[in-house]
């Protein structure tokens, strides 16, 4: 009966309190999360530590990095002027819990990956040393592979053509693609989710630049412009398709179209007379002038015909025509007689009154002046 109660006396006492000496790791070690470059911090909290050593491994790349505070691998590079890895010790105020922060500068994607602190235990077998794992994650943000993107696609109409886009990241970036001019794409809806889009049945309107955005929410998303070109026959369009203008004032008229075409239209403007349509020349009546704009589409130009010193034959009908290897197409716009002058370019009625004001002023003050001396 004796013996029994001296077992229960040494479970209650003695093994609780060998237990309660082990040096233990507390709480968790709470996952990192930082961008590649900067630095990363992993606590590992110990209690009752006595002479046992804490140390930290990289588990992923199996390299033991640290015993207590001190850096154990035979290299730690400089990273503006301070060393790659380092610990950092401190004490909670009753002395009973110690905190080994590691410390990971100028991260890079190798850096990634599981760290263990683990509290090694004199007399005590590896295997029953308390060890806890902290996470440590290495963003980075998206960048697409151009040697895997495609540049530049031919097309003819009808066709099925596939764009690819891939890009690298941590996380994995999710791409999309979308019309770069803000357009819809061909499926009529305005992005599409993945790296592969597919175009079926192409169609004249579906030139342009297909825009591939990855993003991974590590900032700044990374893109890449995809060009699709259609062989087709030029689409030609008015930018107004009737001009009015009034006749014997000297004044000039501006007739724009926009072609767009692959391969790229010559362009030609002429002007119906009773006999035909007569080929217009860039000369002392007409200036054949190229438009540079931002917002025009890819194979997309734009092109004005100015029509100067307006007389009455110069109304009528005029016709810009785009052709190419794939065909010609026109388009016809009617320079019309107005009563008075049109556009920015016209002599302002309030401004010749007002010089002619002025000249008279002068004139009085010019003669006051000279009443002065008499
Ligand atoms: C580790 O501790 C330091 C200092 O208290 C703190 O700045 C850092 O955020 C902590 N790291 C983690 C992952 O909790
Ligand atoms: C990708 O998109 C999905 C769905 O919108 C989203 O849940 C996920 O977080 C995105 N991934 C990244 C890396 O941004």
């Amino acid at each position: 009966m004796h013996w029994k109660f001296l077992l229960t006396i040494f479970v209650l006492v003695y093994i609780p309190a060998v237990y309660c000496q082990e040096p233990v790791i507390v709480d968790a070690i709470l996952p990192e999360v930082k961008k590649i470059g900067e630095s990363g911090f992993l606590n590992c909290t110990v209690a009752r530590k006595g002479t046992n050593i804490v140390t930290w491994t990289h588990v992923t790349n199996q390299q033991p990095l640290s015993r207590d505070e001190t850096i154990t691998l035979s290299i730690n590079k400089n990273i503006d002027g301070q060393p790659k890895f380092e610990i950092k010790k401190r004490s909670s105020s009753d002395g009973d819990r110690i905190t080994y922060m590691l410390i990971i500068r100028g991260l890079r994607e190798d850096d990634a990956g599981d760290y263990s602190c683990t509290i090694e235990i004199q007399g005590k077998k590896s295997q029953e040393w308390p060890s806890t794992i902290g996470k440590l994650t290495v963003q980075v943000p998206p960048k697409v592979l151009t040697s895997l993107t495609t540049t530049r696609i031919e097309s003819k109409i009808g066709e099925t053509q596939v764009l690819r886009c891939e890009a690298t990241g941590i996380p994995r970036p999710n791409i999309t693609w979308v019309r770069a001019d803000g357009d819809a794409l061909p499926n009529m809806k305005f992005t599409h989710r993945g790296s592969v889009l597919k175009l079926d049945n192409i169609r004249r309107t579906d030139q342009g630049v297909y825009r591939c955005v990855a993003d991974n929410t590590v900032r700044p998303p990374d893109q890449y412009d995809v060009q699709l070109l259609v062989f087709s026959r030029p689409l030609v369009r008015s930018v107004q398709n009737t001009v009015g203008q009034a006749a014997n004032g000297k004044y000039s008229a501006k007739l724009e179209c926009k072609i767009s075409a692959y391969p790229d239209a010559v362009l030609r403007w002429y002007k119906k007379t009773s006999q035909g349509k007569m080929l217009i020349n860039d000369d002392d009546k007409y200036d054949i002038q190229k438009l540079q704009s931002s917002d025009l589409n890819l194979g997309e130009t734009w092109y004005y015909l100015k029509v100067k010193n307006i007389q009455a034959n110069d109304f009528g009908d005029y016709y810009c025509e785009g052709s190419n290897s794939q065909g010609t197409e026109s388009t016809r716009i009617i320079l019309f007689e107005t009563f008075e002058c049109q556009g920015p370019n016209c002599p302002s009625t309030f401004n010749s009154r007002g010089s002619r004001l002025n000249a008279i002023l002068a004139i009085i003050f010019f003669f006051s002046y000279c009443l002065t001396f008499l």
